[in-house]
């Protein structure tokens, strides 16, 4: 009987799933003066682990809060969301969860080196030991000889490299990103997002990326889950088979021509 119990294996430890995302049946429902919204209804997800999927969808789709969810800023209303075999919130005090916004917002009185090594001091008790060199991934993200720079001498596609840099120090198994490089011109845009898919080869973290860019959709993502509005529901999972590594002069190929008229075609009906 003692032996049954030692060999019984906890149920989907983190070390046995390899599954980095699992939404099941996910609903949000949000209470109004306007009434109840239904941001996401009945989501079923799943992302392998050093998988990256973009999320493209019309605005209010559900993409943010899809985003939230997962990394346990707000719970679902129903359903459940597991990350990494355990709970959203599991992940997010083990640091296993970064984060980068469309606003790099960092610290003005801090230089780039500062803000990258921000996390490690504050939110306490985490574990710091799988913490990565600071001075190392700002080369990873291009910023060597800005260590010491100030945030106002920094260009918008700088800063953004920054905020990469920010969230890979507590080296993340997941690093989500909402609309990072959506405020970018377009020359900056395109070489960040060659220098992520750099990064994501680096680093083996899984990527949830959201857009609202079909190019970028395509060009970034290993598959692109399409997304419905009112209410935020799942339209279609596009994989997508592109050579590696990915250039931007690809996007010419007819292949990525067709796959964008495709995503493009299934956006006009969300
Ligand atoms: N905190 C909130 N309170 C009320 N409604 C919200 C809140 N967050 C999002 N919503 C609503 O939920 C829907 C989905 O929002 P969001 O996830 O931000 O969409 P997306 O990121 O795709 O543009 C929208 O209708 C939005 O107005
Ligand atoms: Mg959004």
């Amino acid at each position: 009987m003692a032996l049954a119990l030692v060999e019984r294996d906890p149920p989907e430890s983190p070390e046995t799933s390899d599954l980095a995302v699992e939404l099941h049946k996910v609903s949000v429902r949000f209470t109004t003066e306007r009434g109840t919204i239904t941001a996401l209804d009945g989501i079923d997800l799943t992302v392998p682990k050093g998988g990256f999927l973009t999320l493209l969808g019309p605005s209010g789709c559900g993409k943010s809060t899809l985003l939230r969810v997962v990394a346990d800023i707000i719970q679902p209303s129903t359903g459940t969301a597991r990350v990494l075999g355990g709970s959203a919130s599991a992940a997010r005090s083990r640091r296993d969860i970064g984060f980068v916004f469309q606003d790099a917002a960092l610290l003005p009185w801090r230089t780039v080196l500062e803000n990258v090594t921000l996390p490690l001091e504050v939110g306490g008790g985490a574990p710091l030991g799988k913490a990565s060199d600071p001075h190392e991934l700002i080369e990873l993200v291009g910023l060597s000889g800005w260590e010491k720079a100030f945030p106002h001498e920094l260009s918008g596609g700088m800063r953004q490299r920054v905020s990469i840099a920010r969230a890979l120090v507590s080296s993340p198994k997941l690093l989500f990103m909402d609309e990072p490089f959506g405020a970018l011109d377009e020359i900056t845009r395109d070489r960040l997002n060659e220098e992520l898919l750099a990064v994501w080869e680096r680093t083996h973290t899984t990527i949830l990326f959201v857009t609202h860019s079909i190019y970028e959709a395509a060009f970034l993502g290993q598959e692109v889950l399409l997304l419905a509005a009112r209410p935020g529901r799942v339209r279609e999972r596009v994989p997508v088979n592109l050579p590696s590594p990915r250039r931007i002069a690809m996007r010419e190929t007819p292949e990525f021509v067709a796959l964008v008229s495709h995503l493009r075609r299934v956006l006009e009906t969300c």
